[in-house]
């Protein structure tokens, strides 16, 4: 399986997204600075993924705190500066702000900063290692409910990329094909970056999954002409009502289903949901810059005097989510009872 991070001797080791699927370089990390533009440059990308990173970011910024005489302000400076590399995936603020409590109740405790860190460090890991195994318990549910012969579409990359590995959607995707269930996948390029296709048929390629490349605009002829009988996505996050934001071209995805009576299903952990927030309308949509829509790499592909607008996320309504496919199960509607039952249900996480 592909490895997008790996925590050696003290430093973060991350796989260059932005370089694949032409190179394999991997980044090292030995300050929290370095892994937060690595999450703003996407060289380290998809929610779960972030978290993980982030949770590693926290124990470089916990190390170099260690030296200053305000160990927790300063801790939560850094912690506060991490977490606007990326608005909308809120596993990253998850992440940051786990590993900041625990300092800070050790803190309240009583021991020593150098004391403290490796307490952090074991958290981090702990997330990273949960991570994969949720997703794991995520594949079987989500493979129950596809259909025999399946053919999916996904959107983006919500595969071992975007995770500690096994994947959300793509590892929903691995337990099908794991059980004899699956026929096709279709990934859609996901314009801008191509997550879709730089990624998702990158990753299932490696693994020998039957794999078809669209582009966006093909989505709702291919559902039309190809037998699509699921669609299966991740998420960046989830409101207490369902609504879900995840990769821009998403909301689009969903609609055609429903125009063509395809179950369209979100896979994400319990992480991804924001249980802070009532609707879709409270989430926050990053704006990245228009240079990536009017040019790929450094090949021109538009006008320089053009204007742009480049939200990186949608939100789907929950009305056109056939269900949440988490490590708990499955959720389906209604959408406020039953997330408030998966909060309950996973408190001790
Ligand atoms: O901009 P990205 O590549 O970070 O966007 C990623 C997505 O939208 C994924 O679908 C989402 O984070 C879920 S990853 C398991």
């Amino acid at each position: 399986m592909i490895e997008t991070m790996r925590w050696e001797d003290g430093k973060l080791i991350l796989l260059d997204q932005t370089k694949l699927p032409l190179t394999t370089e991997f980044i090292e990390c030995t300050d929290y600075r370095r892994v937060r533009v690595a999450i703003k440059i996407l060289e380290v990308r998809g929610a779960p993924a972030i978290g993980a990173a982030a949770g590693f970011a926290m124990v470089l910024a916990a190390k170099e705190a260690s030296n200053r005489p305000d160990f927790v302000g300063t801790l939560d400076k850094m912690r506060a500066d991490l977490i606007t590399a990326r608005p909308t995936a809120v596993n990253l603020e998850w992440a940051a702000n786990k590993l900041y409590a625990l300092a800070k109740k050790l803190n309240q405790e009583d021991m020593r900063p150098r004391e403290i860190v490796p307490e952090l460090e074991k958290l981090a890991i702990k997330i990273y290692n949960d991570d994969i195994e949720k997703n794991k318990r995520m594949g079987k549910y989500g493979a129950e409910v596809l259909p025999d012969e399946a053919i999916v579409l996904t959107h983006c990359n919500a595969g071992a990329l975007a995770t500690c590995g096994y994947g959300t959607a793509l590892g929903v995707i691995r337990a099908a094909q794991e059980c004899g269930k699956l026929k096709m996948v279709y990934s859609d390029e996901t314009r801008p970056l191509l997550q879709g296709a730089r990624l998702t048929a990158y990753e299932l390629c490696e693994d020998n999954i039957p794999v078809t490349c669209i582009t966006d605009g093909m989505a709702a002829w291919t559902m039309k002409q190809k037998g699509i009988n699921c669609v299966v996505v991740g998420a960046d996050r989830i409101a207490s009502n369902g609504d879900t934001a995840n990769k821009i071209g998403t909301y689009g995805v969903a609609l055609a289903a429903k125009a063509h009576g395809i179950p369209f299903y979100i896979a994400a952990p319990v992480s991804t949901f924001d249980f802070s927030i009532q609707t879709g309308e409270e989430i926050p949509i990053e704006e990245r810059k228009g240079e990536e829509i009017k040019q790929f790499r450094s090949e021109i592909t538009a006008p320089k005097k053009a204007l742009t607008f480049n939200p990186a996320f949608d939100v789907t309504p929950n009305e056109l989510i056939a269900g949440i496919i988490t490590e708990y199960g499955v959720v389906r509607a209604p959408y406020i009872e039953n997330i408030q039952k998966l909060k309950e249900m996973s408190k001790e996480d």
